[in-house]
């Protein structure tokens, strides 16, 4: 290093303090990183207008809103036959598969037996929408949003809707424990074919 020697910068018991300059290859990363930051930053993170990530990802938003509604029209929701809804409710295995589904989605609003908590009882006889299974399917699918039912239409798929509808008929008159009072008129529904 004998041509920084005149560069000494301090002197203290024969220990040089020189004042070299930084290798070339040091301050190539250096500049390189910074210029680069710069463009990086310039390019994604500030730029506006067609090609700016802002308005890439609100196209892409925008493509798959359009994807979920092109599917929702092309597949609406038809309530399934009463008979059928009806024909469940003597269905060991459609009374299962709403079981299952009852407990993990309706139990935490409507009781673990549907005798009721924030949502009202289900197994009493009476309904503030009504009790025929093409009724209770309209609530189940459409929910009551205003009122903290919520719509479960789109979010279970067709069969497990069904098989809520027969389960919770199959829930009329179980009398389970610690019951909401009841809420709404009474009702008669339709009766059970076969019973
Ligand atoms: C977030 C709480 C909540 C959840 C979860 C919930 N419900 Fe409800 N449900 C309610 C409330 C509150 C009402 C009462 C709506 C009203 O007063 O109009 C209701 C009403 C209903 C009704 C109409 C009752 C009547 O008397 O006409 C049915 C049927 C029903 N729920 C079934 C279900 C099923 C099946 C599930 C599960 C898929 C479910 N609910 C999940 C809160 C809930």
């Amino acid at each position: 290093m004998a041509e920084y020697e005149d560069k000494v910068l301090h002197e203290l018991d024969g220990i040089k303090e020189y004042d070299n300059p930084l290798p070339g290859w040091l301050m190539a990363i250096w500049w390189g990183a910074l210029i680069f930051g710069a463009l990086y930053l310039g390019f994604y993170a500030l730029s506006f207008g067609e090609n700016s990530m802002d308005s890439e990802y609100r196209a892409e938003t925008a493509n798959a809103v359009a994807g979920v509604q092109a599917y929702f029209d092309a597949n609406p929701l038809v309530p399934p036959n009463a008979a059928e809804l009806l024909a469940g409710v003597k269905d060991p295995v459609v009374l299962e598969k709403g079981a299952v589904r009852f407990e993990k989605s309706c139990a935490p609003c409507h009781g673990a037996q549907a005798q009721g908590l924030i949502g009202p009882n289900l197994t009493d006889d009476r309904w503030i929408h009504g009790g025929q299974v093409e009724q209770v399917f309209q609530s189940i699918s459409k929910g009551w949003p205003a009122k903290g039912m919520p719509p479960w239409g789109r979010a279970l798929p067709p069969d497990e809707l069904s098989a809520l509808v027969s389960y919770v008929r199959s829930l009329q008159g179980s009398n389970p424990p610690k019951p909401k009072p009841a809420e709404g008129d009474p009702f008669t529904p339709e009766p059970i074919p076969g019973s």
